[in-house]
This record gives structure tokens, C-alpha cells and sequence, in this order.
């Protein structure tokens, strides 16, 4: 599969689903997935990065996993820890600028500390993104976004006029981001799950029945390979490729 090298996604994203199922498929607890699934997330961000892809955004824990039960969410608050401490070296050496997207104020402390430190650490790095959506929910995002915009029209320092779409932009998480060209979901959904609603725009759309923790380079190949073969119009004419 031969990608055209001078068309590469600018910025993807991935909802990064199946994690439950992968494990169960092995015969192993929901958690043993995610585990894995963590891992998998530096071996796509490597694959990312050397085929060009300036940023990349991973859906890793929505506003509405809560719900889930108690022990699989104190999991998924603990283990981004003891991962950190036990790869930090790695993921630091790995020269990334890595941010984190949504909700601050539920995020237990520990966590909290160690997405302030990476966030630190990694500030000045440039030439590929990765950003982790973490407490993240598109409702939250929009409402948090409308909601600062309202209150600097209230104060009179901005006018009803001066609202525009880059306006609203600069006041989602993914400010500064290039634009999204690509949203990947594994695991054979076919649905957002109230992520990443505004930038998904005029993002073209991918969709694999493969399992988080077995999507690969080869995937990402693929998935790329797939948006190259793509018409993006954007509204617009455009002869058939
Ligand atoms: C995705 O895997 C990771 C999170 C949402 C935390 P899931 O945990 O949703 O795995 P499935 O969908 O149950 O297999
Ligand atoms: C979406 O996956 C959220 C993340 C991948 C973090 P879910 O597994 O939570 O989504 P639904 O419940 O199948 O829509
Ligand atoms: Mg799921």
C-alpha cells in the first residue's frame, strides 16, 4: 500500500474503542484492555509522527464513562500514573508536545499532577502533537466555550458582532491545532459519542472493526491510504481523482 507522501493527514483523530472487548476476546478482564490500549497509544503516536502527521488527538476517557462501575473508573484514574512513573523517561525522551483536553475539576489529584507535569515538560516540544482527551464531552466543551464568550459580551469587551467561527474556535480545547482532515473509530462503531463536534466539520470519516490494542502502523496505513483515496469538495467542485 503506497501513500502518497506529499498528502498525509494534517491532524487525526481517534476514538479509540474496544479495549473491553479486545480483553475479553484473550480471556482477560476489562482492564487488562486498557492497559494495553495505553501502550498502543505511544506505538501510534511513533507510527504517526514518522509518516508526517503533524498532530493527533486520542479520545481516551468521555464525560459520560463515569458511568461505568466504580473499579473500572478508579482503573482508568490510576493507571495513566503508575504508567507515567514507569515509562517517563520514554515518553519524554520521545520529544512530543503532549497536551490534554477537557474537564480539569473531577480529575483526582494524582492524575491531575502528573497531566500538569507532562503538559510542563513537553511544552516547548515542536513538530507533532498529541493530545489526550481526558474528561472530555463536546457538550462540555461547547457549553464551557459559550458560556466565557457570554460573559466577555456581559463585561462589554466584546461586541454580539464580533462572534465568529474562529472566535469559537480559539475557545475550544483544540485552539492553535491544524484542522482535522481525518476522525478514525476502531472497535465497529459507527458513532461520535460526543466527541470532538465542531472540528469534525469537514473531517472525513474511518471506521474499522479492529480492536484498539491490535490497530497498528499497518491500520494507520490503511486508514491514511483510505482519506487519499477521498473527493474532498468542502462544498466545492472538484474532478474525480
Ligand atoms: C475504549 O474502550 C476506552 C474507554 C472508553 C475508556 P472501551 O472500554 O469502551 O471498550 P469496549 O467498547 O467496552 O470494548
Ligand atoms: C467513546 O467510547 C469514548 C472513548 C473512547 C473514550 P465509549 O465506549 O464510551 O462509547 P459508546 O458508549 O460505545 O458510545
Ligand atoms: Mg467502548
Amino acid at each position: 500500500m503506497e501513500l502518497d507522501m506529499n498528502n498525509i493527514p494534517q491532524h487525526i483523530a481517534i476514538i479509540l474503542d474496544g479495549n473491553g472487548r479486545w480483553a475479553k476476546s484473550h480471556g482477560k478482564p476489562r482492564f487488562f484492555g486498557h492497559r494495553e490500549g495505553a501502550r498502543n497509544i505511544a506505538t501510534v503516536c511513533k507510527a504517526a509522527s514518522e509518516l508526517g502527521v503533524k498532530a493527533l488527538t486520542v479520545y481516551c476517557f468521555s464525560t459520560e464513562n463515569w458511568k461505568r462501575p466504580e473499579a473500572e473508573v478508579n482503573y482508568l484514574m490510576t493507571m495513566p500514573v503508575k504508567y507515567y512513573k514507569k515509562y517517563k523517561a520514554k515518553i519524554l525522551e520521545a520529544g512530543y508536545k503532549i497536551r490534554f483536553a477537557g474537564r480539569r475539576n473531577v480529575i483526582p489529584k494524582p492524575l491531575l499532577a502528573v497531566m500538569e507535569e507532562v503538559e510542563r515538560e513537553t511544552a516547548s516540544n515542536e513538530g507533532f502533537t498529541l493530545t489526550i482527551c481526558f474528561d472530555y464531552g463536546s457538550y462540555e466543551e461547547l457549553t464551557t466555550a459559550t458560556k466565557h464568550i457570554a460573559s466577555l459580551v456581559a463585561e462589554g469587551k466584546l461586541t454580539v458582532d464580533e462572534i465568529t467561527p474562529s472566535l469559537i474556535e480559539s475557545n475550544l480545547y483544540t485552539a492553535g491545532l491544524p484542522k482535522l482532515d481525518l476522525l478514525i473509530r476502531t472497535s465497529g462503531e459507527q458513532r461520535i459519542s460526543n466527541f470532538l463536534l465542531w472540528q469534525l466539520g469537514y473531517a472525513e470519516l474511518y471506521f474499522t472493526d479492529t480492536y484498539w490494542p491490535d490497530f497498528h502502523k499497518e491500520e494507520l496505513i490503511k486508514a491514511i491510504y483510505d482519506f487519499q483515496h477521498r473527493n474532498r469538495r468542502f462544498g466545492g467542485l472538484k474532478e474525480a481523482k
